[in-house]
């Protein structure tokens, strides 16, 4: 199974203080040292984390597969087909919102879903869909033309007692869905080193989307190493 590292909250650190570090191409690298497949940034419409150089370095530096997040307008499009991304995943986008919130309204978002796939396939740049983990979801994909979907596992995620288990059920059946179908099926979101292993025991997901539980660990265990290499410059020039 692919794990494709999302390098946004690199980003939203670096905007805190609107410098250059730290930097989500750095980040990215290591992440591929590390044993990512994939890096995924995802360019929302008022640039609060990723902004559009960090599209263009990324997706000239890195050598993996680049994951283009975004959501389905004109604009966002038309960034896709001149970055040409591995693989768009559409989202659906909500300015005050502090994180992707759910799947995709498909059946509101219809048409505008159905020109950005047709527009982004037609130059041949796969489209996954981030939908909720539904059934009906997963068919309606299929009938939009998306080659891929990714299934938002946030629920599964952030469930308290039993119901994690109904909602791990309801990725899974969504997987198998997308699988019959021939739909290439992805998942994430929510997903940290405590809950991923039931996630990543689904044989139809091809690849996982992760992103704030590594850069959190990132930093946690990256803490004391940068703190000893200060101390130790401190310490050499104030004896
Ligand atoms: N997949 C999608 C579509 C997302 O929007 C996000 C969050 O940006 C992720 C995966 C990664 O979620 P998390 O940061 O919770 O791991």
């Amino acid at each position: 199974m692919l794990l494709g590292v999302n390098v946004d909250h690199v980003a939203t650190v670096r905007e805190a203080r609107k410098e250059a570090e730290p930097d989500p191409l750095t980040a990215a690298g290591l992440a591929v040292r590390g044993g990512a497949d994939g890096i995924t940034v995802h360019l929302r419409e008022d640039r609060r984390h990723i902004n559009d150089r960090d599209v263009e370095a990324i997706r000239k530096k890195v050598g993996v597969e680049m994951n283009l997040e975004m959501a389905a307008t004109d604009e966002m499009t038309g960034i896709a087909l001149s970055v040409k991304p591995d693989l768009v995943t559409l989202v659906p986008e909500k300015r005050a919102e502090l994180t992707t919130e759910g799947g995709l309204d498909l059946k509101k978002g219809r048409s505008m879903i159905r020109r950005a796939i047709e527009t982004i396939q037609g130059q041949g740049i796969p489209v996954s869909l981030f939908i909720n983990p539904e059934v009906g979801d997963v068919g309606m994909a299929r009938e939009l033309g998306a080659r891929m979907i990714e299934i938002h596992t946030g629920l599964y995620a952030n469930a308290r007692g039993p119901e994690w288990q109904r909602e791990l059920k309801r990725v899974r059946e969504a997987a198998r869905k997308g699988a019959a179908l021939g739909l290439e099926v992805n998942a994430g979101h929510g997903l940290n080193f405590s809950n991923v292993g039931k996630i990543a025991a689904i044989r139809e997901i091809r690849g996982l989307y992760i992103g704030h539980s590594i850069v959190a660990a990132a930093i946690y265990r990256g803490m004391e190493e940068a703190v000893r290499e200060m101390k130790r410059l401190i310490t050499k020039s104030s004896r």
